[in-house]
């Protein structure tokens, strides 16, 4: 079946607080990925928000060298945005005060979706707002820290912990009233990880239930034709970009297109892929100041970047082992230049996927909506060894 797919995206600017986002596109934070060379390397092809790798308070508070490094801007991004995950209010509340206090952000969104067993194990990410007392007094310390500062403070939240214990409507609710000044939703509950489809239908629901608060829908948006489609079937204010940039910074220029009401998209072949990533390398070895480490981050973004193209896997095999950008350049310089956008086979989804899984949860942690002593304790535990969502 085919639909009319409008190209014209008609939203006006996303307000949060103060602050005005000329297009309503968000870079869904993602560990490992956002990182300042990614963010950079983003921008430059459209407008838009883009958030820091997640960071949690309690790594904040203790200011561990790799957490700042995480919260660095560029002097040029206009909205500092950062992601916080934090599972004990009095410690979220002391790392916005920081952030607030030394000027190191212009927004806060906070994490509660990460599935991640590590940490939904111990009662963090998508598990917590099941909590209900605890997410609120976690928003609301969050909410108020940074008001001092008037920064405004978003909540990035999934469905729910399964079907049967879905929480985003009330959590939502929760969040408005605490004063946030957008709510994101991943359609998506803990134990369907990033397998099937994103749920738009509770996007658009949620969309209806807090009409006084700006809603960003999230979940398998690929293309500027996506988004399109999920702001015509949601009505959501803006919309939150994770996987399908993997690879494809240029999509932030065909959603900036998009919402001008252009049709012009990027269609890159190899020889502008090989120049894009190259210079995400660069990049990379200048945010991490040294050759090695930005090589190595770089290893990851190769099968990513050249999904769909006809680029040989011994080839592959070697760039995803590069350690020097003198090599890369030479192994970018044996593709073959010429080929052209391979179309269908780029686009789509990419990125991780896999299967539904078991929610590993703290024993008991269904039976009741109220935090017990015993799960405050276990808490402790949530923030160490984290990353991603
Ligand atoms: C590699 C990776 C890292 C992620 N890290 C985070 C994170 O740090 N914080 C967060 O809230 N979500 C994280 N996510 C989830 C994304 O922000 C996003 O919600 C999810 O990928 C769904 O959006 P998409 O379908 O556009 O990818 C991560 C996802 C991926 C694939």
């Amino acid at each position: 079946m085919t639909t009319a797919i409008p190209t014209r995206l008609s939203l006006p600017p996303l307000q949060l607080g103060r602050l005005t986002v000329d297009v309503p596109v968000v870079l869904a934070p993602m560990a490992g990925v956002t990182n300042r060379a990614f963010r950079r390397l983003c921008r430059e092809y459209g407008g838009g928000l883009y958030v820091t790798e997640m960071v949690t308070a309690r790594a904040l508070v203790e200011r561990r060298p790799e957490s700042l490094r995480i919260i660095d801007h560029d002097d040029d991004e206009k909205i500092r945005s950062i992601q916080i995950y934090g599972v004990d209010a009095v410690n979220v509340g002391k790392a916005i005060r920081m952030v607030a206090e030394e000027d190191r952000a212009d927004h806060i969104d906070l994490n509660f979706g990460c599935p991640v067993p590590k940490v939904t194990k111990n009662g963090g990410g998508s598990a917590l707002p099941w909590k209900t007392d605890l997410f609120e007094a976690i928003v609301g310390t969050a909410v108020r820290e940074a008001s001092r500062a008037d920064i405004p403070v978003t909540v990035k939240m999934r469905k729910g912990v399964d079907d049967d214990h879905i929480t985003f409507l009330d959590a939502a609710k929760t969040a408005r009233d605490a004063g946030v000044a957008a709510i994101a939703l991943h359609g998506r509950t803990a134990a369907q990880h990033y397998s099937g489809q994103a749920d738009w239908d509770s996007i658009a629901e949620l969309r209806e239930a807090v009409p006084d608060v700006p809603v960003l829908g999230n979940g398998d948006i690929w293309s500027a034709e996506d988004a399109a489609r999920m702001v015509e079937q949601t009505g959501v204010d803006g919309v939150v970009i994770g996987r399908g940039c993997q690879g494809r910074p240029w999509l932030f220029g065909d959603l900036q297109a998009a919402f001008e009401g252009r049709d012009e998209r990027f269609r890159p072949g190899v020889a502008e892929v090989s120049t894009i990533i190259y210079r995400h390398a660069e990049l990379l070895v200048e945010t991490f100041g040294e050759e090695r480490r930005g090589m190595r981050e770089i290893r990851k973004h190769i099968a990513w970047y050249f999904k769909g193209y006809p680029v040989g896997g011994e080839l592959r095999a070697q760039m995803a082992q590069v350690s020097t950008l003198a090599e890369f350049r030479d192994l970018l310089g044996q593709l073959d230049q010429s080929l052209p956008y391979p179309g269908a086979d780029v686009e789509g989804p990419r990125g991780r996927a896999g299967s539904p899984k078991k929610v590993h949860l703290p024993d008991g942690w269904l039976d009741s909506r109220i935090l017990g002593d015993a799960e405050r304790l276990g808490l402790a535990d949530a923030e160490l060894d984290v990353s991603g969502g």
